[in-house]
């Protein structure tokens, strides 16, 4: 398991950019090093940041069959298998691909500026 970002509303306040909604993460560096999927927390929230090749890619971090961290998973390619019951997730989409995942996962918008991840949950 890797450390989690915690981002919270003082940090909002400090990292919010000129769009509604923004969270900045951190670099593209700090926030991935080597791996290609970190869960991180914005205000209680548990995210979980997927690369695939040069894009980032965020959804909910908790499984939607039960309460495992995604991010814990094994990544490959744009799939990530859930540590718990082995169902897979697209993470460029959230789409839930094999059972026991029957819901998909919800998906969050990502962007960066310069080096820096921002992202905005949706509702
Ligand atoms: Fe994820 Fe069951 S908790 S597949």
């Amino acid at each position: 398991m890797n450390a989690v970002i915690q981002i919270t509303s003082a940090d909002a306040r400090q990292y919010v950019c000129g769009d509604d909604g923004w969270f900045a993460i951190g670099s593209l560096d700090e926030v991935f090093g080597e791996r290609a999927c970190r869960g991180i927390d914005i205000e209680g929230v548990k995210i979980g940041l997927f690369r695939v090749d040069d894009e980032i890619h965020a959804l909910d971090d908790i499984c939607t069959h039960g309460a495992a961290l995604l991010s814990d998973g094994e990544f490959e390619g744009h799939e990530i298998e859930c540590p718990l019951h082995a169902g897979l997730v697209d993470v460029r989409t959230g789409r839930a691909l094999s059972a026991p995942i029957s819901r998909d996962t919800r998906y969050h918008e990502t962007k960066i500026e310069g080096d820096v991840l921002f992202v905005r949950m949706q509702a």
